[in-house]
């Protein structure tokens, strides 16, 4: 049983691309050195016993990125998954993807759709990463399928209760992050799990996402737990 404090760690995994400006190296190598330190990250959190982790790899915003880095991230992402799929699974990691596949290339989102089946049984670390996934979204999907399932007769409109809609979220039955944690040092949530992350506690560090280390994670749990979480009450 692990003495962690909390269960679910969500970050903002923000900073690869000034991480390589500051070296003069190409801005794009900043997103594969962004994985070194997250591979780094899972490995640490699987240890220690942290139940859920959700990183944000990828926003229904960041369509916008030229279509250069759009690329770069995708072939990042599929390349990552196969030659990391092996080492995640012996260490029995589950893996979800969460957001909205329908515009992820096919042959990527079959992949994706594979690892999470065959990880499905994993009882170590639930890893979810966050592929073109944004709040709103989210939130608009979910309506609409409450929506369809009131007016096919499934659902009474007043049986809609707060528990109910967050099962229709991506997240589905995942329980809420205790934490989130931003790098890279900007002060915004950036349509990231806005329902989810209603009650979180917020740690933003200026490290940048290849510089932050296991003992960085570390020293945000322990802030963490001298936190004085109120929930709106006194
Ligand atoms: C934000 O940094 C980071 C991203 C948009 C991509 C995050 C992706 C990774 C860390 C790779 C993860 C890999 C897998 C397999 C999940 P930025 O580009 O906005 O940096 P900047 O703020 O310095 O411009």
């Amino acid at each position: 049983m692990s003495t962690l404090p909390l269960r679910h760690v969500a970050i903002i995994m923000d900073g690869n691309r000034r991480w390589a400006d500051q070296r003069k190296l190409p801005r794009l190598s900043g997103h594969k050195e962004g994985v070194k330190s997250l591979k780094r990250l899972v490995q640490h959190a699987g240890a220690i016993g942290l139940e859920y982790l959700t990183v944000y790899a990828f926003s229904s915003e960041n369509w916008q990125r030229s279509k250069e880095e759009v690329r770069y991230l995708f072939e990042l992402f599929s390349n990552v998954l196969r030659d990391e799929f092996d080492e995640l699974a012996e260490n029995r990691v589950r893996l979800r993807f969460l957001g909205d596949m329908s515009t992820i290339p096919t042959r990527l989102r079959k992949s994706f759709e594979r690892s999470m089946d065959d990880s499905k049984n994993n009882t170590g670390l639930n890893l979810q990463v966050a592929i073109n996934y944004g709040s709103r979204l989210e939130i608009t999907q979910a309506a609409k399928r409450l929506a369809v399932d009131v007016a096919e007769g499934r659902l009474n409109a007043n049986e809609i209760t707060e528990d109910l809609l967050a099962t229709y979220l991506f997240t589905g039955d995942i329980p809420d992050p205790e934490m989130m944690i931003r790098t890279g040092g900007e002060m915004r949530l950036s349509n990231y799990l806005l329902w989810q992350a209603a009650y979180s506690e917020l740690y933003i560090t200026p490290i940048l996402w290849p510089d932050f280390t296991p003992e960085n994670f570390d020293k945000a749990v322990e802030e963490y737990a001298h936190r004085n979480r109120r929930f709106g009450a006194d």
